[in-house]
């Protein structure tokens, strides 16, 4: 025979060809594995003081702080696209952080105000409250420091003040992104003290120390203020069976539910803590991923759209019951049609 190619060369095939099932739209749905719907999207917002007011973040194009009458109406928008949950984040006024960042613990702060107008204004939707003080202290750690050192026993007895406060303001869930060890066990014990055992915790669990978090603390106004880096408590980027660890703790100390922390980078340690861990998953796709994605597609480099879809998707392909997306609900428009 000549070079030429012949069609019994691909006998090996077998009869096996997998572009079958992909040759039309109504086999590919059929077949698909995973599914992403607005359930799975929880949406974090940011909340500054003012009424109406609306401030652009610089590096995350679409992304604002709202006042709370505006997140009230953002709130109204996500629950009628389906989303289940949001997670609120504060920008306090520079004037009310301090070293040990007490207005953490104070009722009436920004994120307690908004947490109780939500709630009454949108009962059905999760509130989850962020449980580390990074929003309130000068320095911008997460945690009380003791000249360079963040301070975990002294940090955790704190945190579970600011628990109890966000829990008393309408919290369903509580979330702490602290790091510090011991501060879920210590949570649940407060919080089942003062009547709240039904309120969930969300357990940042695999929260790496990241460069993917820049956008972020630009948000909440810690950025620019963070003396030195959070290597100390946060995790490791090069280790997994740390985060196994991390997990375990949380989950015997009473987590409810864990995250893995940044998203994108991190899809090993999402499908690792599943395949480890009988208990729902949730990843954060962080700030970072959010601009990577946004300013590539301004830049004509990617479709917003198709990037945003396939990056979300990929998290329940690793296993996860749920992702805080800034997309949430842009995707859920999408997904809604
Ligand atoms: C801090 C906290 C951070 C994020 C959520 N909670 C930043 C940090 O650890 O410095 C980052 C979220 C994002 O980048 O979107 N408690």
């Amino acid at each position: 025979m000549s070079g030429k190619w012949q069609k019994h060369d691909l006998g090996f095939l077998g009869g096996r060809r997998l572009r079958r099932s992909r040759m039309a739209g109504w086999s590919r749905d059929l077949v698909r594995e995973n599914a992403l719907t607005p359930a799975d999207l929880i949406w974090p917002i940011f909340v500054i003081e003012g009424q109406n007011e609306r401030q652009p973040v610089k590096t995350m194009p679409r992304v604002s702080r709202l006042s709370i009458d505006l997140a009230v109406e953002a709130a109204k928008a996500a629950r009628a696209e389906g989303i289940t949950a949001l997670a609120l984040f504060p920008n306090t006024d520079p004037a009310k952080r301090s070293e040990g960042g007490e207005e953490a613990l104070n009722r009436d702060n920004l994120v307690c105000r908004a947490l109780s107008a939500i709630k009454d204004a949108v009962p059905e939707i999760g509130l989850i409250a962020d449980v580390a003080l990074d929003p309130y202290t000068s320095h911008g750690h997460d945690g009380v420091m003791a000249g360079e050192e963040i301070l975990n026993d002294e940090t955790v007895e704190i945190l579970t003040r600011q628990a109890l406060v966000q829990a008393r303001s309408g919290a369903d869930v509580v979330a702490p992104s602290d790091m510090m060890d011991g501060r879920v066990g210590a949570i649940r014990a407060v919080l089942d003290e003062e009547g709240f055992e039904k309120t969930i915790i969300l357990s940042y669990a695999a929260k790496y120390a990241s460069a993917f978090y820049g956008p972020f603390r630009e948000a909440v106004g810690s950025g620019a203020r963070l003396k030195g880096s959070k290597l100390t408590y946060q995790m490791d980027p090069a280790n997994a069976e740390d985060a196994l660890r991390e997990v375990e703790q949380d989950l015997a100390e009473g987590a409810d539910w864990v995250m893995v922390k940044p998203g994108m980078p991190y899809l090993d340690i999402c499908r690792l803590v599943k395949d480890s861990f009988d208990v729902p998953v949730f990843a954060y796709q962080v700030s970072g991923e959010y601009a990577m994605i946004s300013i590539a597609a301004e830049a004509g480099a990617v479709d917003r759209d198709a990037a945003m879809a396939e990056s979300l998707m990929a998290f329940k392909r690793a296993g996860c019951s749920g992702v805080l997306t800034y997309f949430a609900l842009d995707m859920a428009r999408k997904l809604n049609g």
